[in-house]
This record gives structure tokens, C-alpha cells and sequence, in this order.
């Protein structure tokens, strides 16, 4: 076993070795190095070729037209298009978020709310982390442009049902954002079925290369944004700059290879989660945070009582896990998102985020659950 074990996937997960070597073949004088963009030689037709084939295959895995897809620098670029294009040019626009989005939503929202560019309604979610149906349509005001929710939270790994939220919007002309950067590839994503209309994604959450994502912008009924990159005019206007083929490539390999393995993929980490957690059980004090049965299966955030998350993660030095509570500051502000659930700055500060991937083995997950044992031990004993 590789040590340290890596139980962080949730932050972001290797590129797999097929993605890798694919990538390779779009930037060197003997591969497709070409501007996707040039039209007048056979480089720049061979790399559009490689652009519009990986914009099938996102758009495979997400039942989508290839025409949806937007390519972006990642999901927090196609958060920023998806929410400011909708609001551009809108007359008094009023947005429907919750306190509990990732960064890239709440900031982009909180940027246009301070500009005076959108008033707000941020939503609380309930205390397993789910946003109500009913306090979304609660919260829709005549000027509502745009609701703005993620489809499994990175932190607690708790789904939202987007379907129930979406039909309510859609007979009220209300734009839907969902940020799927943490559901992709986790769960099945159909946009036929699912009434969204902008859906983020991200190439790094799914063993593609980091720097390269996707905006899905519905073509029917037709959802236009304004472009918030101007340029060239790339991307049919909406997001231009000289696409990055040797990205794209990858990250379209990388969403064709989870589309072919997402059940297996779901299934086998659905026991991984089982062995961790009964790997646990004869700790006591360990709460789950998040929802026990609308989540996806890799990510598991847990408290532990009486024992500070900083000091457990300095002692579970041969496992990589992110805390819930450290988020990049240098103040070790506990995490927004825990408390946004009702959670208290103590319990907050208690809790650690253990997220699972494609290359999670059984003896890595019964490694890291003894590790846990022994140093929450250990830590409670010297209190
Ligand atoms: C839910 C969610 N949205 C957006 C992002 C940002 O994605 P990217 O790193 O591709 O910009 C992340 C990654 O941390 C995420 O988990």
C-alpha cells in the first residue's frame, strides 16, 4: 500500500494513466498541436476534430446535446458565466442561492448583490444539508431571474433535489443553475430528465486534467448568457479564448471512461463507505454530518467528539484528508458550510471530510479507519 493514503478525491483525484496519455498527443510538432480555431490547414482540422469529439463525450455523460457544452478553465469559471451571464443586462434581476454553495457561486452571487447588480435571497438549507423544494418557491419574487444550487455539496457529500426544484422553477420562466462538479461521474446526471439549464462541470473531479471544465447552456427551450470572457467570439460567443485541445482531449476521455464505469464505480465505493464506517463503529462520539441517504457514497464528513479536527489530521499523518473546518484562510475559520447547517464553531472545528475515488482499495480505507481509531484515542486519553 502507497502511503500516505489518499483520501481527498473530493479536492480533486489523479489523472487516470489513459487520460494522461491522451492528452500527450495534442502538443508536440508530431501530434495535433493546432489551433482548433484555424481554419484554413489540416492542423487546425484535426484539433477542432479532438475538441468536438471530447464535446461529445462530456456531453455523453451528462445525456446532453454536444451543442450544450460550453468549454471553460474549470467549474468555478463556469459558476462565474452561468450566474453574472444570466443577471447581465437584466433590469432589477433577483437572485435564489443558499449560504451553503461552494465559494465560486456565493461569491460570484455576493459580487453582484454588493455591486447592486442583483438583490438576493440566500437560503438556509435544512440541518442534513438538503435545500427544501418549498423554501425555494417560497423564496421566488416576481423579478427572480436565476436559482443557483449545487447538486451534492463538497463538503458533506449531500444531494439536492434538483428535479423537484427545477419543475417548480420551469413554469415560472426561472433560470436554473446547478453546480455538478461534485456529481459528475458520481452519480447519474441526465439533463433530458433533470429540468435544469446551466449545469457546471469540472475536468480534475473525474481523473481529468485540472484547468478545464464545462458550462451545459440548454438549447431547448434555449437559455442564452451573456459572455463574461470577450474575445474572439470562441465558444459561439459565450466564453472566448484559443481552446485548450490538449485539456479538452482529456478531459473528455476522462468523462468517456465514467460514463462506461459509473455503476460499477458507485456500487464499489458504496462498500468501501460501509467498511470505513463499520471500521468505526466501536468509537463512540462520531457523528455523521450530512445526509445519511441523499448523498453520494465517496465523500463522509465526520465529527468526532472531544477531539479537535487540526490536531487529528497533524496525527493521521500517513492518510491525506482536508478538514471541514481549516478553508484556505490563515485564521482557521470553521467551515461555512458546517455551520450553515447548524452546526456550532465547536463542533465545526471538529470535524474532517474523508472523501473515496476510483483508486480507494479496501486495505487503504481499513488502514485509514485504524489510524482514526488509534489517534482519537490517543487524543481523547491526554485530554
Ligand atoms: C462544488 C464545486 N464547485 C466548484 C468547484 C471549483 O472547481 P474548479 O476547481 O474546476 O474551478 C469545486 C471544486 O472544489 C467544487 O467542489
Amino acid at each position: 500500500m502507497k502511503k500516505p493514503v489518499y483520501m481527498d478525491y473530493a479536492a480533486t483525484t489523479p489523472v487516470a494513466p489513459v487520460v494522461a496519455e491522451e492528452m500527450c498527443r495534442y502538443l508536440t510538432i508530431d501530434g495535433v498541436f493546432g489551433n482548433p480555431a484555424s481554419r484554413s490547414h489540416g492542423f487546425g482540422w484535426q484539433a477542432e476534430a479532438a475538441v468536438e469529439n471530447a464535446r461529445k463525450q462530456v456531453a455523453g455523460l451528462i445525456n446532453a446535446d454536444p451543442r450544450e457544452i460550453v468549454w471553460t478553465s474549470g467549474a468555478t469559471e463556469s459558476d462565474n458565466l452561468a450566474i453574472k451571464g444570466s443577471v447581465a443586462g437584466r433590469g432589477n434581476p433577483h437572485i435564489v442561492t443558499s449560504i451553503i454553495e461552494h465559494k465560486a457561486v456565493v461569491d460570484s452571487v455576493r459580487w453582484l448583490e454588493e455591486q447592486g447588480m442583483a438583490s438576493v435571497t440566500w437560503l438556509k438549507p435544512e440541518p442534513d444539508g438538503r435545500i427544501r423544494p418549498d423554501a425555494v418557491e417560497e423564496a421566488l419574487q416576481d423579478n427572480t431571474v436565476l436559482v443557483s444550487l449545487m447538486l451534492v455539496n463538497n463538503e458533506l457529500g449531500t444531494c439536492t433535489d434538483v428535479a423537484a426544484i427545477g419543475e417548480r422553477l420551469r413554469s415560472r420562466g426561472v433560470l436554473f443553475h446547478v453546480d455538478a462538479a461534485q456529481a459528475a461521474g458520481k452519480m447519474p446526471v441526465d439533463v433530458r430528465t433533470m429540468p435544469v439549464d446551466l449545469l457546471s462541470l469540472s475536468g480534475h473531479k473525474v481523473y481529468g486534467p485540472k484547468g478545464i471544465g464545462a458550462l451545459y447552456v440548454r438549447r431547448a427551450p434555449e437559455v442564452r448568457i451573456e459572455a463574461c470572457i470577450h474575445g474572439g467570439g470562441h465558444e459561439r460567443g459565450m466564453r472566448s479564448g484559443t481552446l485548450a485541445t490538449h485539456q479538452i482531449a482529456g478531459m473528455g476521455k476522462a468523462f468517456a471512461i465514467a460514463s462506461q464505469s459509473l455503476d460499477e464505480e458507485c456500487q464499489r465505493l458504496e462498500s468501501l463507505r460501509a467498511l470505513f464506517l463499520e471500521s468505526l463503529a466501536e468509537l463512540e462520539g462520531v457523528t455523521l454530518n450530512g445526509s445519511e441517504t441523499c448523498r453520494v457514497p465517496g465523500i463522509i464528513n465526520l465529527s468526532f467528539r472531544g477531539v479537535e479536527a487540526e490536531s487529528l489530521m497533524l496525527g493521521l499523518r500517513d492518510v491525506a484528508v482536508s478538514s471541514g473546518s481549516a478553508c484556505a484562510s490563515a485564521t482557521m475559520e470553521p467551515s461555512y458550510v458546517l455551520r450553515g447547517i447548524g452546526l456550532s464553531d465547536e463542533q465545526a472545528h471538529r470535524a474532517l471530510r474523508f472523501s473515496m475515488g476510483r483508486f480507494t482499495t479496501e486495505d487503504e480505507v481499513v488502514f485509514a479507519a485504524d489510524r482514526i481509531n488509534e489517534v482519537v484515542t490517543r487524543l481523547r486519553g491526554v485530554r
